[in-house]
């Protein structure tokens, strides 16, 4: 059988590409994950999301065990075969979907009790709940169970939780067991603060993980902290395994997020967006709910090869947004993870060939010039 494994294939300044194995297939690195919260990639088939060029989905803990539950989706022999996707799958471990979605929360060192965002019922994870619902659904990279801090949150505060949070990771450790073929990966946190980051990574790296994610990132602090913080928290994580940001993001966020090391990323960005009417394009952003879209016969993007752009106006995909017709969120989606990864092969093409530095000038240059 396939053991879990990553191997680098190219640098280019603090950039990589690579290959993560896995008995389920390969993920080509720097990766972006599309959103499968509750067993669907929303307005998408499964053939489609892997037609887009998707090596893996990413699915949620936390709505999981909600509805339908982990028990019911083993039973039903695991999230691969209950939601049609054989590929490799990544769960989230729920604690960051508990603060930002369930109510009644209560937090100890044991873990967290709350109330279900679906019908109030009541409910507890941990880090040894979250690896065995992890394991029931039949992730192939399961996530440590941890904390993320709401901002605004002082250092003390920060601190005081990241502490928490690697305890939990040695209990996730503990809980996950011998399992070949699936991966446990850290979660880094410690906010904006150097020092922090610095004694994640360290305790993070003493207990040895097949991954490390860098956590707390992207929840309000705004772009130029988070590169600040990408500026070296990559670095301080082992060199030979995958580097994961949670969350993240906009295409230009994953495009300095890349340049900066990261590995892997995962977004409701262009699956949410799509539903909403706004496509992003090598252009930008495209608002197609906009009436300057009603006549118009193009393409969204004429370089774009999706269905939504090989086959249908502006003005088709205006008139179907405007009528709420569901093809509409459809099309959308289906254009914006097509763009997502084609931009994810075009930055691994282009640090593979040592030729980074261009491929983000024109990226930021193509963006400059606007819609047309
Ligand atoms: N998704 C986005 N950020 C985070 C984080 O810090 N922790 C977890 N578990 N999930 C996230
Ligand atoms: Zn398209």
């Amino acid at each position: 059988m396939t053991k879990f494994s990553f191997t680098l294939k190219a640098t280019d300044g603090a950039a990589r590409t690579g290959t993560i194995s896995t008995p389920r297939g390969e993920i080509r690195t720097p990766a972006f994950m599309p959103v499968g919260t509750a067993a669907t990639v929303k307005a998408m088939m499964p053939e489609s999301v892997a037609a887009t060029g998707a090596d893996i989905l990413l699915g949620n803990t936390y709505h999981l065990m909600l509805r339908p539950g982990a028990e019911r989706v083993a039973r039903l022999g695991g999230l691969h075969k209950f939601m049609n996707w054989d590929k490799p799958i990544l769960t989230d471990s729920g604690g960051f979907q508990v603060m930002s979605l369930a109510s009644l929360r209560k937090l100890t060192e044991d873990g967290v009790t709350f109330a279900s965002h679906v019908d109030g019922s009541k409910h507890m994870l941990s880090p040894e709940r979250s690896m065995e619902i992890q394991k029931l659904l039949g992730s192939d990279i399961v996530m440590c169970f941890d904390e993320c801090p709401a901002l605004p949150a002082t250092e003390e505060e920060v601190a005081k939780s990241m502490r928490l949070s690697m305890r939990w990771a040695q209990r996730s450790r503990d809980a996950f067991g011998d399992r070949p073929g699936h991966a446990l990966f850290g979660i880094q946190q410690g906010g904006v603060t150097r020092e922090l980051r610095e004694e994640s990574a360290e305790k993070l790296k003493e207990i040895g993980f097949e991954g490390y994610a860098v956590g707390g990132l992207a929840v309000g602090e705004g772009q130029e902290a988070m590169f600040g913080v990408l500026d070296y928290a990559p670095g301080m994580l082992p060199q030979d395994k995958p580097r994961y940001l949670m969350g993240v993001g906009k295409p230009d966020d994953i495009v300095g997020a890349v340049e900066r090391g990261i590995d892997m990323m995962d977004c409701v960005l262009p699956s949410r967006s799509g539903r909403t009417g706004q496509a992003w394009t090598r252009r930008g952003q495209v608002n197609i709910k906009n009436a300057r879209h009603a006549d118009d016969p193009r393409p969204l993007d004429e370089a774009c090869t999706c269905p939504a752009c090989s086959n249908y106006s502006r003005a088709y995909l205006h008139h179907v947004f405007r009528s709420g017709e569901m093809i509409s969120g459809m099309l959308l989606t289906w254009h914006n993870l097509h763009y997502y990864q084609e931009l994810m092969a075009g930055l691994r093409a282009a640090i593979d060939e040592g030729a980074l530095a261009r491929f983000v000038s024109e990226f930021h240059e193509t963006r400059a010039a606007g819609d047309i």
